[in-house]
């Protein structure tokens, strides 16, 4: 009787947040202020849980960041990656660009538990993603950006999408600027955001191709430096190994920085799709990979500002969404 009490009250105390966060929201767009009123802790709650799960594991900011990434080219940033299977959908969890592959989902939980303590009902979990992937490039050492708010979140996931929207490792130059071109995202965006492979690691799998059958002729990708390739061979055997991992920045692997840039220009960029912004004969990536490796300012700030362009692709706000209670399932 007084769990069931509870869960009406529960029920109740969502209506009535929901309600004010409509009525008080009357553009249709973002802003960083969004939780000022509602929930004010909000960002404090969610970096003292960073702070410690980085601490614990450094490479969780990046795969922090990189969840924000897929959520927003899957439909949007409306944490759609987030969702289990569920009897109406197959998760995006399961498609190839995130299997075995995305993670940080624990740390997303407990941060989640904590603000429906805190705020029921009130915190989205794709705003919760945005605030993380900030906080945890902060947590590395790079930039602070303000973090326009007021995501709500999708009652569904798509995993067609996630297969065709988010680029695959070995893309070509042209096949990356499309797909950004697709979200809105331009060459400078493109660039600049390919600089979060400035922490985290990436996968056997995701770079074998360039070591050993780059173009289907059995050779190695003639770009990759010669000692950097007689290393990565070693992690990275012609067949085996699929989950061996090398970091996507040898210099500083966990330090957000603009090592990756320079590493370019030396040849050593881990994935073709890293290695391509200066191969792959497009004047303007080139020319910025230069920039960047030369200026880590110039570079923290387009990252910002690509950050929060990103972060806008086709948020669900007003009446549409939801504000999940778990981000998991849909409510
Ligand atoms: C430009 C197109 C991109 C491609 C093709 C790409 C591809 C990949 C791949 C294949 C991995 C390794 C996955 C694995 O082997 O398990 C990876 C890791 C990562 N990506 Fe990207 N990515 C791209 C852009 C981005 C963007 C825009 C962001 C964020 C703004 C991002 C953030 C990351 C991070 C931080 C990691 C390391 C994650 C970890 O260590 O857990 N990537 N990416």
């Amino acid at each position: 009787m007084a769990s069931s009490l509870g869960l009406v009250m529960l029920f109740l105390s969502c209506a009535i947040s929901q309600a004010f966060l409509v009525s008080s929201s009357n553009y249709g767009g973002l802003f960083p202020d969004f939780y000022q009123f509602s929930c004010p802790q909000a960002n404090d709650i969610i970096m003292s849980f960073l702070e410690e799960a980085i601490a614990k594991d450094p490479r969780m900011a990046a795969s922090l960041l990189r969840l924000h990434f897929h959520d927003c080219f899957v439909q949007g940033c409306d944490a759609s990656v987030l969702l289990d299977n569920s009897s109406e959908f197959k998760s995006e969890k399961e498609a190839g660009p995130n299997k075995n592959s995305l993670r940080g989902f624990e740390v997303i939980d407990q941060i989640k538990a904590k603000l429906e303590q805190v705020c029921p009902c009130t915190v989205s979990c794709a705003d919760i993603l945005a605030f993380a992937a900030r906080d945890s490039v902060v947590l590395s050492g790079g930039p602070y950006w303000e973090v326009p708010l007021g995501r709500r979140d999708s009652k569904r996931a798509y995993f067609n999408k996630a297969n065709v929207n988010i680029p695959a490792p070995n893309s070509k130059i042209q096949t990356l600027i499309r797909l950004f071109n697709r979200q809105g995202l331009n060459e400078k965006d493109l660039v600049a955001l390919s600089g979060a492979h400035t922490i985290g690691v990436a996968r056997c799998v995701s770079f074998r191709q360039r070591l050993y059958n780059q173009t289907g002729d059995h050779l190695p990708d003639a770009t990759l430096e010669k000692n950097y390739y007689n290393d990565l061979k070693s992690i990275c055997p012609t067949s085996g190994g699929n989950n061996n991992i090398s970091p996507l920045d040898i210099a500083s692997p966990n330090r957000f920085d603009n090592s990756y840039f320079k590493l370019l220009l030396l040849g050593k960029g881990l994935l073709n799709s890293d290695e391509v912004l200066l191969t792959g004969k497009v004047k303007k990536t080139q020319q910025l990979v230069k920039i960047y490796a030369e200026n880590e300012a110039i570079f923290f700030h387009q990252f910002s500002k690509s950050m929060v362009k990103m972060g806008n692709i086709s948020p669900l706000t007003e009446l549409k969404g939801e504000i999940r209670k778990n981000c998991r399932r849909v409510n």
